[in-house]
């Protein structure tokens, strides 16, 4: 069994932490989306892996290299356009021949793993296997229609009136009839060759397809709010290590990383929490359910409930909360005269202050 994973899509974002960079490689607990959905491709005893890159390619390449370091053997599928999920596996066909295989999609994240799921096909082995899970807003993914029975009986990609919260998780188990399947259908209105849609055309000619109900799933939506309720979900489950230097005088309480290379001085940090490499946090407090990423300066300020991206500092501005922070961002005291807010903001940011 192969693994087809799509770290595609154009360079161009329109959320403030993707405006830059490729979304597979949001950090969550200071690691890209990416590598967690390639571990548990490992996990899973999957070895071969296709991995489809677009714009992006470069970035992605850079970090992934050939997958050695997960214990997989990656081969790159350049991607001329993104025209759509079933075009990512119409030009995989040859790599994946007449393989089954899982399609992972790299801005998708997993919490648990699919080791049980790749079980469950590779026994049962159905013509493809879908994952669902109950979303507040269906609107955005591919909604799926199940029967009494829990068949599946229809599917529909971001429909504006949605038949379940049932959304497609980005995860698919597919034998080789789906190349069948997506050389079948057309584009959609948005132009893209949808997976939806040949899965669908999978259920039309009576293909077996049948379909799992996950809990613990996340994408970036752009929500700040549930991308620091992943970041806290993952970080409750790592355990303490301490390979960088904390002096004396500092205090570590609880699940705190703090890699080599960071630095902690005359600072209390209460866990969980994860502190990247290069990264020096003085004087400061790191509450719980924070993560900070390489080489930024914490300095007489407190953080709590937050995520730092790399090479940012805050510098003496008290107390910061529930805050997603970019990479290269400043925060910084005013002058204290004029009394006024000093901002250079990017594009879609938001800001709370006291006025
Ligand atoms: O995330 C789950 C959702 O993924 C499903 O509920 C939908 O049914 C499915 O169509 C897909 O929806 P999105 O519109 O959110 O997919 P997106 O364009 O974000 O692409 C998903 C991943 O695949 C992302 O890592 C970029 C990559 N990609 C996408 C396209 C369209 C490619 O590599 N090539 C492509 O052509």
């Amino acid at each position: 069994m192969k693994a087809l994973v799509l770290a595609g899509g154009a360079g161009t974002r329109l959320r403030p932490i993707t405006h830059t960079s490729a979304k597979q490689l949001v950090p969550v607990a200071n690691k890209a989306v990416l590598f967690y959905g390639l571990e548990s491709l490992a996990e899973a005893g999957i070895t071969d892996v296709g991995m489809i890159v677009g714009d992006t390619a470069a970035e992605i390449e850079e970090a992934v290299g050939d997958g050695s370091e997960f214990g997989l053997k990656v081969t790159y599928i350049p991607q001329d356009k993104p025209l759509g999920l079933a075009h990512a596996v119409l030009i995989a066909r040859d790599y994946l021949g007449d393989d089954d295989f899982v399609m992972y999609l790299g801005d998708n994240f997993i919490v648990g793993g699919i080791t049980g799921l790749v079980e469950e096909f590779r026994r049962n082995r159905p013509d493809a296997q879908i994952l669902l899970t109950r979303v507040a807003d269906p609107r955005a993914f591919g909604v799926a229609e199940l029967d009494a029975s829990g068949q599946v009986i229809g599917l529909e990609e971001k429909p504006d009136r949605p038949k379940s919260d049932l959304a497609l998780v980005g995860v698919y188990l597919f034998t080789p009839v789906i190349h069948e399947a997506v050389r079948a259908i057309e584009p959609s209105w948005r132009g893209e060759l949808e997976i939806t849609h040949a899965i669908q055309h999978l259920i039309d000619t009576r293909a077996d397809v049948r379909s799992t109900v996950i809990q613990g799933y996340w994408k970036d939506t752009g929500n700040v709010g549930d991308m620091l309720e992943v970041n806290r979900t993952v970080l409750e489950g790592l355990p303490r290590r301490i390979d960088g230097d904390v002096d004396d005088a500092s205090e570590t309480i609880g699940r705190v990383v703090v890699e080599a290379g960071a630095r902690v001085v005359n600072s209390r940090i209460v866990g969980p929490v994860v502190i990247g490499s290069g990264t020096v946090v003085d004087n400061s407090y790191v509450g719980p359910f924070t993560s900070i990423a390489e080489n930024c300066r914490i300095t007489d300020s407190e953080l709590e409930f937050s995520i730092v991206l790399r090479d940012s500092s805050i510098l003496g501005v008290g107390r910061i909360e529930a805050s997603l922070i970019g990479r290269h961002v400043e925060v910084t005291p005013a002058p204290s005269v004029p009394s006024a807010h000093r901002f250079v903001l990017g594009d879609h940011s938001k800001v709370q202050i006291h006025s």
